[in-house]
């Protein structure tokens, strides 16, 4: 038995806002193996993104077990843990998040200065990644001179440049059209079984969560039963 890539037990966060404390994760345990392609479901507020902004280190649990590769990520400081991320999460967001005065290239290879690469290895680097999303013949467009299907290919070369082992993704299609969103859903599909990356997905349309291999249900702040992992 080896121990899941992501592992979490009692986990628990609340907001506070003025005197008031919203309790948005109550007591989420859930394990995920590495190589997994799991849909993370569930209504508008049920907490889907506190959830996946835990598992990315981008937030913190106010209690319960958050370990991914073994590492307690609840217990790192925040430069270790901006260390850790960088090096380990590819994160993927509704509306791309692109940096609107970069060229899909210059996106692509900004999480790339933060490493030791030279600048020959980084410029091949990005050259290989923008050609497995298929857009090597626009990296030098701006993302204003790109389709929201081609942004988020892009977002998608820049979560993956620094080969991390752990890609989240949060409602990665749900700014696109039907055509778009099937290339997005597709070339997820091909990380995670070609490249062996486990990706987490939060999304609200049943087409996407379909592409998954298994879909976790989160209602008001809990987890249902979790569906068995399809083959
Ligand atoms: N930074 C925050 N401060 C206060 N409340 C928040 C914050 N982030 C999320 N919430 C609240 O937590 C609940 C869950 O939000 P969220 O995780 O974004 O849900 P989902 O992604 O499933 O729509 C909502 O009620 C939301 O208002
Ligand atoms: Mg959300």
């Amino acid at each position: 038995m080896t121990a899941p890539l992501v592992l979490i037990e009692h986990l628990v966060k609340s907001y506070r806002r003025g005197d008031q404390v919203v309790e948005v994760l109550r007591d989420i345990s859930l394990a995920i193996p590495a190589g997994a392609f799991t849909a993370l479901m569930g209504p508008s507020g049920s907490g889907k993104s506190t959830l996946l902004n835990l598992i990315a280190g981008i937030d913190k649990p106010d209690s319960g077990v958050l370990r991914i590769a073994g590492l307690d990520i609840a217990g790192m400081g925040e430069s270790e843990l901006a260390a850790w991320r960088a090096a380990n999460v590819g994160f993927i967001f509704q509306f791309y998040n692109l940096m609107p005065v970069l060229t899909a290239f210059e996106n692509v290879e900004l999480p790339l200065l933060l490493t030791p690469l030279s600048r020959r290895e980084r410029r091949e680097r990005v050259a290989l990644t923008l050609e497995m999303v298929n857009l090597a013949d626009r990296m030098d467009h701006t993302p204003n001179e790109l389709s929201g299907g081609q942004q988020q290919r892009v977002a998608i070369a820049r979560a993956i440049v620094s080969d991390p082992t752990l890609i989240v993704a949060d409602e990665p299609t749900g700014d696109l059209d039907r055509h778009s969103a099937a290339e997005i859903l597709s070339l997820l599909q091909q990380l995670n079984q070609q490249l062996g990356k486990t990706i987490i997905m939060v999304t609200h349309d049943a087409q996407a969560a379909a592409q998954a291999r298994n879909v976790v249900h989160l209602e008001k702040g809990e987890l249902l039963a979790d569906e068995p992992q399809r083959a």
